[in-house]
């Protein structure tokens, strides 16, 4: 069983409710956060804050000195959690919409990863569990940022399992729906900073009704969100199993959405997801 873990995104949400559960388990819990005043609060409520911004380099590498030179050098497991979601239409998503979509959801856990397997390769073992969403196996219309920046995440996963197969070096990827967390609140916050700003007119009615109900807080509930006690579930699998699973979809929705992917012609589905 791992003892410590890094996990990015603590904030809120999946992150915040995995760092407190793994904590509760007797993990030694690196709980990152990207703002000083989150860190802070991980401090107070009992958890070993740390600062770390995915989009950041230094704030990657001084994080993680800082953790090893607590645990002597060690780091048993990864979860990169943080992400964000860019909505929109891809007709309105500018070149830099989509590349901070990138930076925050894929390059920053590829760079976290590079960062981590020397010392698990020096360990002799790991788990690293990449937070992809049900969004990296299907798409859906005006997510198209995200699906893209999630869809890449699971082609560089799937790849490094392949190349880790002859090492005690696990990876996994979590593939969640809906969610009750922040992700909707921050996505709105992001939305009114970019697109709404910036949009074609194409898509204003789309947007309303975005407005109106997506980014709505009781959205998650209408959408059968689960808490994000379902995630740490399927965490402690990927992190304890002698033989994790490449993919933990979470939630009925998720699970019968992953099924029909392979069953179902690539046209009904775009067609059906388009309804949903
Ligand atoms: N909720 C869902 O329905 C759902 C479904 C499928 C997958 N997911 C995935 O689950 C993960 C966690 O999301 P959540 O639902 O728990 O949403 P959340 O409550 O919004 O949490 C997202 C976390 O990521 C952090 N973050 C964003 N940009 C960052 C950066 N540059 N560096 C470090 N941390 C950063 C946020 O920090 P700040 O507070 O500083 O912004 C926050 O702590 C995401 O990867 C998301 O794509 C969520």
């Amino acid at each position: 069983m791992p003892t410590s873990i890094l996990i990015t995104g603590c904030s809120s949400g999946i992150g915040l409710a995995s760092a407190k559960a793994l904590k509760e388990r007797g993990y030694h819990v690196f709980a990152s956060a990207r703002k000083a005043a989150d860190v802070a609060h991980l401090q107070e409520q009992g958890l070993n804050g740390v600062l770390l911004d995915v989009n950041d380099t230094t704030s990657m590498q001084t994080a993680l000195d800082k953790i090893l030179s607590i645990t002597h050098g060690h780091l048993d497991a990864l979860f990169n959690n943080a992400g964000f979601l860019q909505a929109g239409a891809v007709e309105d998503l500018t070149r830099d919409m989509n590349r901070k979509q990138f930076e925050t959801n894929v390059f920053g856990p590829m760079e976290l990863i590079k960062l981590v397997l020397p010392i698990m390769r020096q360990q002799g073992h790991g788990r690293i569990i990449q937070n992809s969403s049900i969004l990296g196996v299907i798409t859906k219309p005006y997510y198209g940022a995200y699906n893209a920046s999630k869809f890449a995440l699971e082609g560089y996963t799937r790849t490094l399992r392949q190349e880790l197969l002859d090492t005690n070096i696990h990876v996994s990827l979590i593939n969640p729906g809906p969610i009750t967390s922040r992700l909707r609140q921050n996505a709105l916050k992001q939305y009114k900073d970019s697109i709404a700003a910036s949009q074609s007119g194409a898509y204003q009615t789309v947007y309303t009704k975005m407005e109106e109900d997506y980014f709505m807080p009781d959205a998650s509930d209408r959408n059968m969100a689960q808490s994000p006690q379902a995630v740490v579930k399927k965490l402690i699998h990927a992190l304890e199993s002698k033989r994790p699973k490449v993919h933990y979809y979470v939630g009925a929705p998720a699970q019968a959405i992953a099924f029909a992917r392979r069953i179902v012609p690539d046209g009904f589905l775009d067609w059906f997801l388009t309804k949903v």
